[in-house]
């Protein structure tokens, strides 16, 4: 039947489980097996936090910890880390409570368009947990393979710094908030008023 049956010109390779410890937990998804980390882990997992800047290795924009090491999850097949303990941005928080990271961020200005924020976040993170008194040059050397073409660098070092400190006990953390924001709309936006003489 011309136009009702969809006939693949390429073979597509089949899904097969996959499976990984995602942010603490467990999933099994089905995906190809030369799927890239970063394809299974935005479509398949729903984690969007992960971003695909360059997809060519160059922006950092897709970092992910993999059994506690920042990789390029565009590079990474996801094969290669079947099994393995795979933290996100989504992961670094606490619920409702912002990471120190994370709330550093956004006091130091570290953050700006935000495009590349979550691999700054994931490969800050991922220092901090090894090393809670880095150098600026050790900063520097931890987030060089992440680019940010709005803040110069500095604020994110900056941010990095503090929040080690609070890592380190040194300096209180934000207050976390006690519950995560309502739904404004829970069921849905209300119809607007329309100003008189307009149709609905
Ligand atoms: S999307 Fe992976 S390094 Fe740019
Ligand atoms: S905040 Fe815009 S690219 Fe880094």
């Amino acid at each position: 039947m011309v136009g009702k049956e969809h006939v693949s010109m390429i073979p597509t390779p089949k899904g097969q489980p996959w499976s990984a410890k995602v942010n603490g937990t467990p999933v099994e998804v089905l995906a190809p097996s030369n799927a890239v980390l970063l394809d299974v882990l935005r479509d398949k997992v729903g984690t969007l936090g992960v971003k695909r800047g360059c997809d060519l290795g160059t922006c950092g924009c897709c970092t992910v910890m993999i059994n506690g090491v920042p990789k390029l999850s565009c590079l990474t097949l996801a094969g290669q880390v079947e099994g393995a303990e795979i933290i996100t941005v989504e992961g670094l928080s606490n619920g409702a409570h912002l990471a120190p990271i994370q709330t550093c961020f956004a006091t130091h200005g570290g953050s700006q368009c935000g495009f590349c924020t979550p691999g700054f976040l994931v490969a800050s993170q991922a220092l901090l947990n090894e090393n809670d008194s880095p150098s600026r040059d050790e900063i520097a050397t931890a987030i060089e393979g992440n680019l940010c073409r709005c803040t110069g660098y500095q604020q994110i070092i900056d941010a990095i710094e503090a929040a080690a400190a609070i890592h380190r006990g040194e300096v209180e953390g934000a207050e976390p908030a006690s519950s995560p924001h309502p739904d404004p709309h829970p069921s849905g936006p209300e119809e607007p008023t329309m100003p008189p003489g307009h149709a609905k």
